[in-house]
């Protein structure tokens, strides 16, 4: 069977108008994707999609198993939440430990702390995570020592049937937080706070069905902001909540690139060369991690010396390997990556070696002179719904091609 590799042709400018799906962390987050349906209809919920896979169905009624399947969980990150949702509704859990992009030890410790503080024993033997609460869980106030988006999502989804008052301080502000709770406000939860530091969660006695809306992608956005800054060109993206993109759209103006907010638009305007920069990545408003790995591709060919300091997760710069074979003057000092602009980079032969890598990749090869070829292009699906075709609609020439 050959492998499926992405080829890119450098040098065209990106043009014209693109729409932004619902975020793929927030589908993780509020609504499960392939791998999370699949898990779902494991534990007795009926799943379907409708228009155009555009819509999920989720009928929960018949949840009554606790365990996760160890071959679904192990593929991504967001079957962790199974713990948490597992444990708000029956009091009991049991999921392996959670997959996701080898960007780092991706630790559950925050959430183990979460779901002991509301009452809950857990057994952790590295492999397979079990919760179980005899009694009702009841509700706690919860430190994170990191506004970790998985715990914040976790113990909402725990607490949300507890006894009384949950707050769970340095909670996560991200959109798909914020999302998750409107969500779950709309079935019936009491959830105040969210997109603070401070949520709070009132225990209510059961939750009912809702329809809801999940919020524009903010990584996808921020990669097509980038994809147009790097390529050169003009783009209009609707659909998008520029505030959400504040961080981003703070350092494209600082390199000399144009960006003009709309109510539910971004326009990015790109020539010459742009200044080079300094990022250092943080939780929301911060400068997002998911950004990190695109922007630097972007930074190759700035004029200076930039510098990236991955602070959220400590293998995150593998990508800077791979945009070294193509022509880019960048050395990784541990959790720091500092990138000296060259003239040009050259299409070459690189691998994803995750997700956000993937799509820095695609970036490096719309800039470069060339062709290059992208291997493991499935670490890219995993996080954007037709990357490629979405850019191809505005003049790039990327093809998937098996060799
Ligand atoms: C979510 O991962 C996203 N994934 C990540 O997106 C994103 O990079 C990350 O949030 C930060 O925004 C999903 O939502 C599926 P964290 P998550 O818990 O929840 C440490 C992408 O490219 N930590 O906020 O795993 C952890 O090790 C992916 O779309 C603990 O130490 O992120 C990391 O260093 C990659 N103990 C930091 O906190 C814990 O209990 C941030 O992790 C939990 C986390």
């Amino acid at each position: 069977m050959g492998q499926e590799i992405m080829r890119v042709e450098g040098g065209r400018e990106l043009k014209g108008e693109v729409s932004i799906n619902g975020g793929k962390n927030a589908a993780l987050a509020v609504i499960p994707i392939d791998v999370l349906a699949q898990m779902l209809r494991h534990v007795g919920a009926k799943v379907s999609f409708e228009n155009n896979e555009r819509r999920m169905v989720v009928d929960a009624s018949g949840v009554d198993k606790y365990e996760a399947p160890e071959h679904l969980a192990k593929l991504i990150r967001g079957s962790a939440y199974f713990l948490g949702a597992l444990l708000g509704r029956l009091g009991i859990s049991k999921v392996p430990m959670p997959g996701g992009c080898a960007i780092g030890e991706r630790k559950i410790d925050l959430h183990i702390k979460g779901f002991e503080a509301l009452g809950a024993q857990v057994e952790d033997d590295g492999e397979v995570v079990f919760v179980e609460s005899k009694q009702k869980l009841r509700g706690a106030e919860i430190f994170l020592d990191i506004a970790s988006v998985g715990a914040t999502v976790n113990i909402m989804l725990a607490s949300v049937l507890a006894d009384g008052l949950t707050q769970i301080v340095n909670a996560a502000k991200e959109p798909h937080i914020v999302d998750l709770a409107n969500m779950l406000n709309g079935m019936g939860a009491y959830i105040r706070g969210a997109g603070t530091d401070i949520i709070r969660v009132r225990g209510v006695k059961k939750l009912h069905g809702c329809n809801y809306t999940i919020v524009p992608d903010q990584i996808e956005t921020g990669t097509l902001m980038i994809a147009v800054a790097a390529a050169r060109g003009d783009i209009t993206i609707h659909g998008a909540i520029p505030a959400h993109m504040e961080a981003l759209s703070a350092k494209l103006l600082e390199m000399g690139i144009r960006v003009f907010e709309g109510d539910d638009m971004i326009r990015v305007l790109s020539s010459g060369r742009h200044r080079a920069i300094n990022v250092m990545t943080a939780p929301y408003p911060g400068f997002p991690t998911d950004l990190q790995q695109p922007i630097s591709a972007l930074l190759t060919l700035a004029d200076g010396e930039s510098e990236i300091d991955e602070t959220m997760f400590d293998n995150r710069l593998r990508h800077i390997h791979e945009l070294v074979k193509m022509g880019a003057d960048a050395k990784v000092y541990g959790q720091i990556a500092r990138i000296r602009g060259v003239d040009r980079l050259r299409g070459a032969r690189v691998e994803a070696t995750d997700l956000r890598a993937g799509a820095a990749l695609v970036i490096a090869g719309l800039m470069a002179e060339g062709v290059t070829e992208i291997s493991n292009v499935h670490y890219i699906d995993r996080g954007y719904e037709g990357l490629e075709k979405k850019l191809c609609a505005l003049n790039a020439n990327i093809r998937r091609v098996t060799i």
